[in-house]
């Protein structure tokens, strides 16, 4: 599909075109348990970069930032907090109707039970300038930041901190109101739960099955007490986790490939997605990347991959919409979708792939609502600090410019192409 030959396209009018970010990503300027951690690994992690990330394809080209110690401090980034009207034109500039963001936990309530009315403030107008551009907010409640208070009475390790976070949830909506009416309230719950309580490569990096488990239950049982208070205070509001699937398929015929993969995409998704569906209005997917197996193994094609080298298969989410679609029967939103491409070489035909894998899921049933692209604007990307570069918008770190990439002009004019269609 060229941008002349988009005629195929065909998207229902209220369908919801945009970008996504999370606070602590873009924001800059946080006080969290991920800014703590940063100070205290920036230092180990940039000597490790040249171990860890050397067989990156663009390691040439990266190598002096992930080297430096500034990279794996978020800092100021793109300064959203203070510059957020500048991202919001680009929003319109893509013609796009929908924005998913984080709310600061952290700048909301600084101290157990204290809560800051200049930020509250903040993020009422923030919500406010989206209504006034006619952009829908789509508002997550927990994007992998804390206040350091409730990370240092144990976080989700503990069933009993479950309250704090209800309690966070209702006075921010509470605030917000009807202005909102799209919320996640947790992000990819199990990839925060492995990444710190596996991997150890987030804060608080413990290595624990125990606490895993733990925290994968209390964060389905935040879910589900937050959509029971949000609905009681209106049974309008659309409220969903955002899940992230990855696609796991076999190489090749053999018996034991096919096992392994349905094995590996029950773990995915089933497994988790099970213990929150009964309390979401929709589904909130998060896709990224697939992965190949071979017998018990993950064999990825190399062709094309992204500059943190996830294997790029973006027609794969077809698949992953219309399995989620047929187990769980939800309307679903695309709550992250995207690359990291510093050159931009892959985002247009990524994009192109995506929007198709869409269309033809919808002719399959899917109710797909919605289409929000990972990121917005370059953002830290987590253990891999600034150098990813994740924005349909790239930033300059040092004067803060934004502008939009190629990709995202084409993207844009795709969008209000079909909009007006
Ligand atoms: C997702 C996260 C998001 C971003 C993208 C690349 O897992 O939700 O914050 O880091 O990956």
């Amino acid at each position: 599909m060229s941008e002349s030959d988009n005629s195929a396209l065909n998207f229902p009018k209220r369908f919801l075109w945009g970008a996504a970010t999370s606070a602590h990503q873009v924001e800059g300027g946080n006080h969290n348990q991920w800014t703590v951690w940063e100070l205290e690994n920036a230092k180990t992690k940039s000597v490790q970069a040249e171990y860890h990330i050397n067989e990156f394809p663009n390691w040439e080209h990266i190598k002096h930032e992930a080297k430096s110690a500034n990279n794996y401090v978020s800092d100021k980034l793109a300064d959203h907090y203070n510059r957020y009207d500048e991202d919001f034109a680009l929003l319109k500039q893509m013609d796009m109707n929908a924005y998913r963001f984080s709310i600061e936990w952290s700048r909301v309530e600084p101290r157990e039970g204290v809560w800051d009315a200049a930020a509250i403030d903040h993020y009422r107008e923030y919500v406010m300038s989206l209504k006034r551009l006619g952009i829908e907010p789509i508002v997550t409640l927990f994007h992998f930041s804390l206040p350091v208070w409730f990370a240092e009475m144990g976080g989700f390790e503990k069933r009993s901190n479950v309250r704090y976070f209800v309690r966070f949830a209702e006075k921010i909506i509470g605030e917000l109101g009807t202005n909102v009416r799209t919320i996640i309230t947790i992000n990819e719950p199990e990839v925060y739960a492995t990444e710190s309580y596996h991997y150890q490569a987030w804060p608080p990096a413990k290595h624990s099955n125990y606490l895993w488990w733990r925290v994968v239950n209390n964060m389905a049982y935040a879910h589900k007490r937050v959509a029971k208070s949000l609905h009681a205070m209106n049974r309008r509001y659309k409220i969903s986790i955002a899940k992230n699937s990855v696609y796991f398929y076999a190489g090749d015929n053999a018996w034991l490939s096919r096992a392994s993969a349905a094995v590996m995409q029950y773990f995915q998704d089933d497994y988790f997605v099970k213990k929150f569906i009964k309390h979401c209005d929709f589904l909130g997917v998060n896709y990224y990347q697939s992965e190949r197996v071979y017998g018990y193994r993950i064999h990825n094609p190399t062709d094309k991959v992204s500059d943190i080298q996830w294997t790029l298969a973006p027609a794969d989410l077809q698949y992953v919409l219309e399995r989620l679609h047929q187990k769980y029967n939800k309307p679903i939103i695309i709550t992250e979708n995207g690359l990291a491409d510093s050159e931009d070489e892959n985002r247009q035909w990524w994009i192109i792939q995506s929007l198709i894998a869409m269309q033809r899921a919808m002719k399959n049933g899917v109710e797909l609502r919605g289409y929000l692209h990972w990121s917005l604007i370059d953002n830290f990307e987590w253990a891999y600090g600034k150098w990813p570069r994740f924005g349909l918008a790239s930033i300059d770190y040092k004067t803060g410019d934004r502008a939009l990439r190629p990709s995202a002009r084409w993207f844009g004019r795709i969008i209000k192409k079909i909009r007006s269609a």
